[in-house]
């Protein structure tokens, strides 16, 4: 998988492919209630070669941003202006190893979190909804279980009913459930069924 995730750093270089469409909504959410917080902290969880963390940066938030590959966090580091790299924190940690995240007001997680083994994503998904402090956005990504690599057993799939479970304390401000014949990045074939949400914690 490792060469797979770096191909798919190159193609996001290459493309300069904008921000989630669920973090811009995350971040208007933001604007919207005028949460004009000193030192906001957002965690990028998964995040690649930094699309999302960089668009984070330029609205001035402090971000952690924590990725199992060492291939992606090097990117993002060369690629940080001198002038964000205070904001900025780097963790090169699997989802599976996470003991404790800190408090922050935004969790980002773009195609990300169906990566978290089975195993462990009770456990991540605790520590993660522990982090948002009252009204905290949740910005992100779930596969649902029609997806064509649903027989991955190192992936994580949910049903429409396992996801609303997640969110029972949170206010869902963006719901998509989308089922769609495509392509992956290297071009393959794929089913998709992704669920597309942004909630706020209660
Ligand atoms: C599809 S990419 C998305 C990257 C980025 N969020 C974006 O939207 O461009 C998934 C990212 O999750 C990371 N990842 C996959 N499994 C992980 C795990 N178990 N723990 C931490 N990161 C993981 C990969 O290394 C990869 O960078």
């Amino acid at each position: 998988m490792n060469n797979t995730w770096n191909s798919h750093y190159h193609f996001f270089d290459k493309k300069k492919h904008p921000p989630a469409a669920t973090l811009n909504f995350a971040l208007s959410l933001f604007q919207k209630n005028e949460t004009a917080q000193q030192n906001k902290l957002a965690i990028d969880l998964g995040c690649g070669n930094g699309i999302d963390t960089f668009a984070l940066l330029q609205e001035n938030w402090h971000v952690l941003a924590i990725d199992k590959q060492n291939e992606a966090l090097l990117r993002i580091k060369e690629n940080t202006p001198e002038e964000y790299s205070k904001q900025l924190q780097l963790d090169l940690n699997p989802f599976e190893n996470i003991k404790k995240l800190p408090a922050c007001q935004l969790v980002n997680a773009t195609f990300s979190l169906p990566f978290c083994h089975p195993n462990g994503f009770d456990k991540l998904w605790y520590h993660l909804t522990n982090s948002l402090t009252e009204k905290g956005i949740f910005s992100g990504h779930f596969f649902g279980i029609n997806d064509s690599w649903n027989s991955n057993t190192e992936m994580t799939f949910h049903t429409e009913k396992q996801i609303k479970d997640l969110f029972t304390n949170f206010n869902i401000e963006y719901y998509k459930e989308i089922e769609k014949q495509g392509k992956t990045i290297s071009g393959k074939e794929k089913y998709w069924h992704v669920f597309h949400i942004v909630a706020q914690k209660k």
